[in-house]
């Protein structure tokens, strides 16, 4: 496949399988059971660097850090150079599926490494910064995919349950062609 990279998302199809998805369901959805809610969303990435359940979003958030096994895979696939502050791990649910992911730009993180489990495949939807309202970019994921959080988007997951596992990235610059190291 050719792999996509622009501006809005980067494809990197090589990602693709260094996580056990089963297991790591298995290990972390029981872990959603008991967290605390927050309304803000701001508290996703600033304040309260710790798992929470988001219930604007209907989305529980469990924080794992780079040295859990099961997602160290992923972790050493990146090169930490291009890093202005180390990266760390999301399991996320979306458990209410009445609920859409609204229009938003992620705070202080600028970029997000999305790793697809269920669905494998839905839409993000990038929307004129002006106006929070125009699309100006989609893509349907095909494969692990760094998205461009600075700019405003939203998720087409109304009716979907959905779980993804998700890194945070903090990149210099816009080339993230070499966040992920090609041969290890
Ligand atoms: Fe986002």
């Amino acid at each position: 496949m050719d792999k996509i990279i622009n501006n809005f998302i980067a494809e990197f199809p090589e990602l693709n399988n260094l996580i056990d998805e089963d297991a790591l369901i298995a290990k972390f959805i029981d872990k959603t059971k008991n967290l605390e809610l927050h309304s803000d969303d701001t508290a996703f990435t600033t304040n309260k660097m710790e798992s929470l359940k988001m219930t604007d979003y209907g989305v529980d958030c469990v924080r794992i850090e780079a040295d859990e096994p099961l997602v160290a895979p992923l972790f050493e696939k990146l090169n930490y150079n291009t890093f202005w502050e180390d990266p760390f791990g999301w399991f996320i649910h979306k458990y209410n599926i009445e609920m859409q992911t609204k229009v938003h730009t992620d705070q202080k993180r600028n970029a997000v490494l999305i790793y697809p489990i269920v669905p494998k495949a839905y839409t993000i939807i990038y929307v004129d910064p002006a106006d929070k309202q125009t699309e100006i970019y989609r893509h349907t994921y095909r494969c692990p995919t760094i998205i461009n959080a600075s700019i405003p988007h939203y998720i087409e997951d109304g009716n979907l349950e959905k779980i993804h596992f998700q890194i945070s990235l903090f990149v210099n610059g816009t080339d993230w062609s070499t966040v992920v190291n090609e041969n290890i």
